[in-house]
């Protein structure tokens, strides 16, 4: 099982290193080994994230030969572009041939995509983005793995389970040594490359000990660490890269400062930005995004937090499905439907041709088989849920997530086999 092909050290200019897989050259940064040209790694989102011994490099790299090339040839017949529909409204075939290459579309004319309603439209729109994904980003499926370590919040976010004022809901919050269990297993045992570290806005768990931890993590299971642990002081996300964490996990959660005020009354749009600038300036890798169908939401408001997300210059997209939680003030609404996020996250691609956009376990929740819909509609990465199997059901951010009852090896296995069948690799190639 890997999750990352061994490459190959080609060349070194100060920290920046070309890396060969099988012919194919990729840039990443190295900021923690002592390198040669001729050295084996593991890269993850950009990042040198392990040095591997040549002899297990060269063993996994021999079971991977022949899957790389299958696995691509897969995934080119399977996103290849043509038309049988010849009856398409010529304003969208406009937009979507301007897409195909690359060219970036308006805002008006990515509305226009995602209030389409016409079958055919939609199935053109899912077809080329996949096509595009194909194109520019080849066949690679970032598979990371996130584990909750807590749910207590000092937060009032008005459609989270793990708000403060949820005051039914039981709270935990492993300790160091458990995470710690948890990565080494996920690095060690299941082959991850990048694990996401995510809590609630926990004031119990003090910033020393997330960095204690980073270190750690970065001593005794060398792997690609996201934080996705809220707004804490900024000094902390200074240290915290400095201990060795490179990406955050950072919604906005909405673009729409109005509507932003509305749901978050301890907190501003503003402030959160400064956060994500504060992350860009420090070096992180950032993933973000926000809620798609949030009561009060409108289309247009979806795609400038589209456009607002690119702007930002967000390396992964994390764009998900508002999922109501009974005890909460927005228990009453309605979700979106699985079609409707899906279909943004094809617009999505077609706005942005390069960034990663995540299959966010959210929508999984709304529709067991959206995960390989939205592979197949322009997204390529996924997380699977380490938090041990005794707290993962407190994670309460919002009803019957997926995936909670489901063992990692199961979760694995599930992942392996709906990458191999549609031709990606479940690694992270980078740039
Ligand atoms: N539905 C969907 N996503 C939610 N989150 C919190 N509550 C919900 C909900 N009810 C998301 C937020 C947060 C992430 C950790 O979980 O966007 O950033």
């Amino acid at each position: 099982m890997c999750y990352a092909i061994p490459g190959n050290v080609k060349s070194i200019t100060g920290d920046l290193i070309t890396v060969d897989y099988f012919g194919e050259e990729r840039k990443a940064r190295n900021d923690f080994y002592d390198l040669q040209v001729g050295d084996y790694v593991y890269a993850q989102g950009g990042f040198v994230v392990q040095k591997i011994d040549e002899r297990d490099a060269e063993e996994i790299l021999d079971t991977w030969k022949e899957l790389f090339f299958e696995l691509k040839e897969t995934d080119v017949k399977l996103s290849r572009l043509y038309n049988d529909k010849p009856n398409l409204d010529k304003n969208f075939l406009k937009i979507i041939d301007r897409a195909t290459y690359g060219k970036s579309i308006s805002h008006q004319e990515a509305l226009r995509l995602l209030l389409s309603e016409d079958p055919d439209e939609i199935d053109v729109l899912h077809k080329t983005a996949n096509f595009i994904r194909q194109k520019f980003l080849g066949n690679a499926c970032c598979v990371h793995g996130i584990i909750e370590f807590s749910n207590i919040c000092k937060s009032q976010c008005a459609y989270c389970g793990i708000s403060s004022s949820n005051t039914t809901l039981k709270r935990f919050s492993l300790g160091t040594d458990e995470i710690l269990g948890v990565v080494a297993d996920a690095v060690k045992r299941f082959g991850f490359k990048g694990i996401v570290l995510q809590s609630g806005e926990d004031p119990s768990y003090k910033s020393e000990d997330i960095i204690g931890l980073i270190k750690k993590i970065r001593n005794n299971s060398p792997v690609f660490i996201f934080l996705s642990v809220g707004e804490r002081e900024e000094a902390f996300y200074q240290k915290a890269f400095d201990a060795g964490a490179r990406a955050v996990l950072f919604r906005f959660e909405t673009s729409d400062s109005n509507l932003y005020s509305k749901l978050h009354p301890h907190s501003s749009l503003e402030k959160r930005i400064r956060y994500l600038e504060l992350f860009k300036d420090i070096g992180y890798i950032i993933a973000s995004g926000s809620l798609i169908g949030l009561p009060g939401q409108k289309a247009e408001s979806v795609i400038d937090d589209f456009m607002f997300a690119k702007d930002l210059g967000c390396d992964m997209y994390s764009f998900g499905p508002f999922i109501p939680h009974p005890d909460t003030p927005l228990s009453g609404h309605d979700a979106p439907s699985a079609e409707y996020v899906l279909k943004a996250l094809s617009v999505l691609r077609l706005i942005d041709p390069y960034g990663k956009i995540l299959v966010t376990t959210a929508l999984e929740s709304l529709n067991p088989q959206a995960r390989r819909m939205a592979l197949m509609g322009g997204a390529n990465s996924i997380m699977l849920n380490l938090t041990p199997k005794d707290y993962v059901n407190l994670y309460d951010i919002y009803p019957n997530r997926a995936t909670v009852d489901v063992s990692i090896e199961n979760q694995i296995a599930d992942a392996l086999q709906l990458l191999k069948s549609i031709g990606r690799a479940p690694t992270d190639l980078g740039i």
